[in-house]
Order: C-alpha cells, then structure tokens, then sequence
C-alpha cells in the first residue's frame, strides 16, 4: 500500500501534503446513535490511508452544546461525549501514526461556548470583575442601556452584542460574541486568556497531536475603545475587530510553543481579501500556512484562476495551499454546475438561487481536482469532495441545523447542505454511515442518488471520482516531478492553463498540467505520454472541462 511517510522529510511534511479534512459529525458513526464520532473516524482509517493522505485535519471535538456545531467549545481538554472520549482521541491519533498519517486539530481562540465554565463564573461575578475581563463586558448605550454597546454586527446574522440578564431578572451589562450569541469573544488583552491557550496547545501536542487549525485567526484583536464600526471598513490596523496588528504576538508565542517539537504545523484559518496582509501570517516565526480561500471562491476562469494561483505562490515564505471547499461553503460539483461559479459567504443566498447542472458541475470538479493537486504545496480535500457528493440544497426547513439559518430568518441557507453524513455502502440510507447498524438515522437525511456515490460503488467503478482522487494522490506521492519542485507557466491558448512542476533539463522527468476551461478541445504536445485525465481524450485532443497530466523525460523535450 501507499505509504505517504516514507516519502516524506519528517520536520517539512506539511510543505506539500494531502490534508483530509475530517467533519467528524458527518464522517462515520461507530455507536449507531446517527452522529459520527472517533471510534467511527478510527475504524475507517484504513479507506484514508488508501486514499492517500498525509494528515487528517479534524473539526472541533471538544465538548460543546454544539450551538455552531462545535466551533462553541465548553472544556478545551477534553472530547464531547457524543463524540467519544480522551482516551479516543489517543487511540486515534496513535493508530493513524502508525498508518503514517499526521493528526490536525481545530482549535478556536476567538470565542468559546456560554457554556464554558469562564463565561459562567463571568456572569455570576458581576460588571467590572476580573471574571468578566476574559470576554468583553459593556454597559448598553442609550436610556436604561437598552442599545448595544456599539453597532457591530454578528458574522451569523443580527447584532454582535446579547444583554445579560442577572439572577434577579434585571437586564445588566452587554457581551460581544462575533458569531452566535452562545459564542462570547475572548479578549485577548488579558493574559489569561493568553496563558490558558498556550497551555491548552502544550496538552494536545503532548498527546501526539501533529498540527493546528486555527479558527477564525484574523478576529482576536479587537479595539478596547470599541468604537463603531465603518460598514465599509477595511480589514487591518484601523478595523477594530478583524486584521488588527496585535493579533501577531499572539501566533509568535504560539509557533515558540510548536515549534518545541519539529514537524508540528499552525495552519490559520485567514479570510482577508489583501495579499499582502495575509502575508504577515506567515511571517517568519508566525503561522507555517494559511489557506488559500481566494482559490476557494474563485470562479471557474482560466484568467482568475491564474491570478490567484500567481498570488498565493507570491506569498514568498510559505508553501501554498489549495483549498477547493470546505464545511463552510457550498461543495464543489454544485458551483461549478452553475451558471456563476464564484462562491461567497455572504452572497450564499443569491448563489442557491441557480439552476445546477450536476452532470457539468462534475465533469469541472474533476478538471479542478487534477488542477489543484498539479500545483506546488499542500493541498485539502473536503470529505465527500473525493466521492463527488453535491450539495443538499432541499433540507427541510425543520431539520436544519446551522445558527446562520436561524439567525438570518431562513434568508442564508447555512452551511448544513455541506454537511451530510457520508455514504459508505449499500443502496439505500443511510448508506451504511453507521458502522455496526443504527438505532437512529443519520443526524441529515443523504438523498437516495447518492446510492452511486458511495464508497463502495466508487470503488468498483473506474471512472469514478474516489479513483480519481486515488491515483492523482498516488502519483503526486510518488512522481519526483511533483514533489517540492517549482512550477513555471507554458504558453497556452485563451482559457487554457499549463504549466510544467519538475527538475530543470537535463535532470529527470517533469510533468505538464494542462487545464481545458475553454469551450473548445486544445491539441496536446504529440510526444507526451499521459499519466492521468480528469475525463476521456478525444484522440491527442483535450475536451472543453477536463484536465490532463503530461510526463516527458526531460524538460527539454517537453518544451519543444
Ligand atoms: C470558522 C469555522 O470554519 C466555522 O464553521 C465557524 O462557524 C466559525 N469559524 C466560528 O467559529
Ligand atoms: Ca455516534
């Protein structure tokens, strides 16, 4: 079997590595209780390992009332019971250690759940308390204090601000909490709040754990003046919550602490729509990586595809990463099957609102896949992406779970249709996603289509997306062509991308990505043998939405 360790130098693995991202919830259910959990993750660690992966990145395990599926954590230090237990979490990343797979947690710094016990003793402790300076406490504005502190919004939808209430039933001071109400902001002015991170990213390395995934990276500074926010303000010094500079203090210590150990990985999750402020987070002694959300949202366009991937290879101090979607946005057969391919958190609505051509979708989903995992630097890969499971558009109003729904009045469908659980085997749901039987149906119903979709099925069918996804993890694992090599642009026709990774004439092979995002077919240089398509050649002519990977030996002969 591929294994991904031994290919790669231990200290930089994370420079050019396969990372699965693992919505634990949706994954596979080992207690039949319809909710994925660790012992379903452990159980399937060998699929993962046959896909081909380096490292799993796992959303937030830790014990929650799950207001935002999770990302609301009570006890940093422990896993919720739902999900199963520490002693899980060590067989777990043990057992993928010896598959030669690294472990990626989630951990969220902004905000924690009002379930924490921080924000209760903040509560009960009263207005000025020591308590209450972890979070950010305010008296409203206005007659009787009855307006929010200032007028920031919640990234969920309504105000940034919820009114306490105290035991006797008089309205008090105001929290702020960036998302949803259950999610108080830290303020990360306070040293222990600080202390207490650094402590709790000291407890999962010495569990083995290989890297973090830092939530929501650019928000933990805010302005302590808290003063209005401009609608239109832009991100960075001048902003009081997002981009601010003090937030890089926070990730130098962090990466001191990572790097006590070498070969750990701090992965920021940074939505900033300038490159060069995304830059600093991967200062040297900062963050190692932050994904690539650009290419996320960029549309399918041979042009803008260009210029972000150009972008994203100029941040000079880190490998790049590739991130085609995620548990946030929308999955990726279901975008490119629209007449806009572009994705955007907040125009969510108005992307629904297209007619999706899955057939298409797909056959672009493919093209993208071969695209990304040709370029230079870490790729992830969604889970499902590599089945091809779409987008669960028509979730019944009553069974829908994100607070984005719930607090935009159903007017943003949320993020749940990316979220269903997994199907495994069989013909029918739920597909076989709890392991040994179910009492209780999967936590979202999987649409019945998705019968062609599953694990099982795809392996047996050639053309499948999972064998897709297979054989490019295996020859970007194993192709020296593609390992930690640079990639240079060839000229191409309008619509099209190519561009060769590998060692310079006369040393070795180098490979050629070829991307078709025109609406003609192209010609492909005659003397080069193809290692892999995204989809059926018309003779030596490359389909409009297909993708092929080229192998000459030598650069020499495949520039000529
Ligand atoms: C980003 C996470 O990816 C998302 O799922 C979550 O709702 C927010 N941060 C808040 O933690
Ligand atoms: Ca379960």
């Amino acid at each position: 079997m591929h294994n991904p360790a031994s290919r790669v130098p231990s200290d930089s693995w994370w420079r050019g590595a396969a990372i699965y991202q693992l919505y634990v919830r949706s994954f596979a259910d080992g207690n039949g209780d319809g909710i994925g959990d660790l012992a379903g993750a452990i159980a399937r660690l060998p699929y993962l390992a046959a896909l081909g992966v380096d490292a799993i990145w796992f959303n937030p395990w830790y014990p929650s009332p799950m207001s935002d599926a999770g990302y609301d954590i009570a006890d940093y230090r422990s896993v919720d019971p739902v999900f199963g237990s520490l002693a899980d979490a060590d067989t777990l990343i043990a057992e993928a250690h010896a598959l030669g797979i690294r472990i990626i947690i989630d951990v969220v710094p902004n905000h924690c759940s009002s379930a924490h016990p921080w924000f209760a003793s903040a509560l009960l402790a009263g207005a000025g308390s020591a308590e209450r300076d972890r979070f950010w406490f305010r008296p409203g504005r206005g007659p009787g204090g009855d307006q929010p502190p200032n007028n920031w919004q919640s990234i969920f939808g309504g105000p940034a601000w919820t009114r306490t209430t105290a035991p006797d039933g008089t309205p008090g001071e105001w929290y702020l909490h960036l998302f949803a109400p259950e999610q108080p902001d830290f303020n990360w002015a306070c040293p222990a709040v600080r202390l207490e991170f650094e402590d709790v990213l000291r407890f999962w390395f010495e569990r083995g754990v290989d890297g973090v995934r830092i939530d929501s990276a650019a928000l933990l500074s805010k302005d302590p003046a808290l003063p209005d926010v401009d609608p239109g303000a832009a991100p960075g010094p001048a902003h009081p919550y997002t981009d601010r500079d003090d937030v890089h203090s926070i990730y130098r210590s962090w990466r001191a602490i990572a790097d006590e150990k070498p070969g750990r990985v701090l992965i920021g999750e940074v939505w900033l729509p300038d490159t060069a402020r995304l830059a600093r987070y991967v200062n040297p002694g900062e963050l190692h990586t932050v994904f690539n959300f650009p290419y996320l949202s960029c549309p399918w366009s041979a042009v803008e595809l260009r210029q972000v991937i150009d972008q994203a290879l100029a941040l000079a101090d880190a490998p790049a990463t590739w991130v085609l979607s995620n548990h946030d946005v929308d999955r990726i057969v279901t975008r490119y099957g629209r007449t806009d391919t572009a994705f955007s958190l907040d125009r969510r609505q108005y992307f629904h609102g297209f007619p999706v051509d899955l057939a298409l979708g797909t056959r672009r989903a493919r093209a993208a896949a071969l695209l990304t995992m040709a370029l230079p630097g870490s790729v992830y890969i969604y889970q499902g992406e590599e089945l091809g499971l779409w987008e669960v558009q028509d979730i019944p109003d009553d069974l829908r779970q994100d607070p984005i729904w719930h607090r935009t009045g159903g007017a943003d469908p949320g993020r749940d249709g990316s979220r269903v659980p997994l199907p495994w085997s069989g013909t029918e749901p739920p597909f076989g996603f709890s392991l040994f039987g179910a009492a209780a149906e999967p936590w979202l119903r999987q649409p019945k289509e998705w019968r062609d979709l599953t694990v099982a099925a795809s392996s047996a069918n050639d053309g499948s997306m999972l064998r897709l996804y297979r054989d490019a993890l295996r020859i970007r694992g194993s192709e020296p062509a593609l390992l930690d090599t640079p990639m240079t642009w060839q000229p191409s026709q309008d619509g099209v991308l190519a561009f060769d990774r590998g060692l310079s004439f006369p040393h070795g092979t180098a490979v050629r990505c070829v991307a078709n995002l025109s609406p003609a077919p192209v010609a492909l240089p005659p003397n080069a043998e193809i290692l892999l398509a995204s989809g059926p050649l018309a003779g030596a002519q490359l389909p409009p939405d297909t993708t092929a990977w080229l192998c000459v030996e030598g650069r020499g002969a495949i520039l000529a």
